[in-house]
């Protein structure tokens, strides 16, 4: 069978990674792809967005199924589109994608079903919000966009001046244009956080191991927030008891939820959880899988993932068994000099070490041009490393093979996972 992958990062180098491991899979076609991609599938010049032309191009390579990476074309409705063209794909509809594609649907959503998550309100007037911080009482608050933003949205601030400004930003100076017109002013939650992927046909779900992601650009989560500077899992902090906690306070009842609501949940669902003292509550959900986790997710994952992505979209998932290693995996991100503002591009990559069973790199903004491999966005790859024995372990594997990595402006965390294991 023939398969396309939607989206260009490390995400989706993973999944290609992962998907390639299938027997029946001939070959994997990904668009857009990026210079990791392009050595293990067909990268054609098309537009992740139009469509019409995915459509066409699925048809005229007998491709048998396809797998959407980023929100964005979920959001838009790239399912519904393909699923009335009778085209086999994975990911959820655009009305279930509203989960990421509107916090205030999904705030509103876990009000009314009861589904811990951070306090609330939500405001369409830039002077109802301003009126509402000059209310509170001085405290750390969060002020969220509640449209797509890149993963930017999200603004935390440590006191309510900021929060005037980031309410001003969002919805006078409209830095993520209509993204920004209506906002959600939320609770400021502390603990640690932890990202559960589970994955569902609507009837059934599994999760995949528990992983925690690092989104501050420096050291000591100090920095701005970026796209995820790393990840590592399974995460100690989500212990077996929290865990079955959140399955029955959040997972479970997030998915009855949809259900009495009639929406038709099919794909992964990403909960971006805070442990925090009073209990796992809600930070976010995203409607896809996380990067970096994904990095570090699947490769754990000891089943077909094909296997589980077409049971999912027969509504079979019932069926299967997965089989999750007994094992730990860490990834270093590494960025590109400037990131997580304007950064550089086209920087020459060298001493990337090949590829073993216990250490793989993901590549995200990288391009090849006349045999060389060039930067070409903000996160440039992922290291990951597995180990069977710690997560120290796989932490230090994945640090000396970034030791010999090197493009000019390169930098990366020295501190993924060691929270974990220090305490
Ligand atoms: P989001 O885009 O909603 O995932 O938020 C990005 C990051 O901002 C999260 O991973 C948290 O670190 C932080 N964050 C978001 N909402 C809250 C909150 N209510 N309290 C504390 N931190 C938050
Ligand atoms: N790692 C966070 C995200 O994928 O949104």
């Amino acid at each position: 069978m023939n398969v396309l992958i939607i989206g260009g990062g490390g995400r989706e180098h993973t999944l290609v990674w992962k998907i390639r491991q299938h027997p029946e899979v001939k070959q994997i076609y990904c668009i857009p792809g990026n210079g990791g991609i392009a050595a293990l599938a067909g990268c054609p010049a098309l537009d992740a967005g139009d469509f019409p032309a995915l459509a066409s191009f699925v048809r005229e390579r007998e491709i048998g199924f396809t797998v959407v990476g980023p929100e964005q074309p979920l959001v838009d409705g790239i399912v519904d589109y393909f699923e009335a063209e009778k085209l086999p794909i994975f990911g959820p509809n655009r009305s279930a994608a509203r989960l990421e594609g509107s916090k205030i649907f999904s705030k509103q959503l876990m009000a009314k079903y009861d589904i811990p998550t951070a306090g609330f309100a939500e405001f369409d007037r830039v002077e109802a919000a301003l009126k509402y911080l000059s209310h509170l009482p001085e405290q750390p608050i969060v002020v969220k966009a509640d449209g797509l933003a890149a993963g930017k949205g999200s603004i935390v601030c440590p006191d309510l001046n900021s929060a005037r400004e980031a309410v001003d930003a969002l919805m006078r100076q409209k830095i993520f244009a209509a993204a920004g017109s209506k906002v959600v002013i939320e609770e400021f939650m502390t603990g640690e956080e932890v990202s559960i992927f589970a994955i569902t046909d609507g009837r059934d779900y599994l999760t995949l191991t528990p992983a925690q992601d690092f989104k501050r650009a420096l050291d000591g989560d100090r920095g701005k927030n970026t796209g995820g500077m790393g990840s590592y899992a399974p995460t100690p902090f989500l212990t077996p008891q929290l865990r079955e906690v959140a399955l029955r306070t959040i997972v479970e009842p997030t998915f009855a939820a949809l259900q009495s609501e009639g929406i038709d949940y099919r794909g992964v669902l990403y909960f971006g959880l805070m442990l925090t003292s009073g209990g796992p509550k809600v930070i976010e959900f995203n409607c896809r899988f996380g990067d970096p986790e994904t990095q570090v997710v699947l490769p754990l994952l000891g089943s077909d993932l094909l296997e589980i992505l077409q049971a999912v979209h027969n509504r079979t998932l019932g069926k299967l068994r997965v089989e999750l290693k007994p094992a730990y995996a860490a990834a270093v991100v590494l960025a590109a000099g400037g990131y997580p503002d304007a950064y550089e591009k086209g920087r020459e990559i060298r001493g990337i070490p090949e590829n073993r069973d216990d250490l793989l790199v993901f590549h995200a903004g990288t391009r090849r041009e006349s045999g060389r491999l060039l930067t070409n966005g903000g996160r440039v790859m992922a290291v990951t490393a597995l180990s069977e024995a710690s997560l120290q372990a796989a932490t230090e594997k994945a640090y000396q093979a970034v030791a010999q990595i090197h493009f000019d402006g390169m930098h990366f965390r020295r501190d993924i996972a060691r929270r974990a294991w220090e305490g």
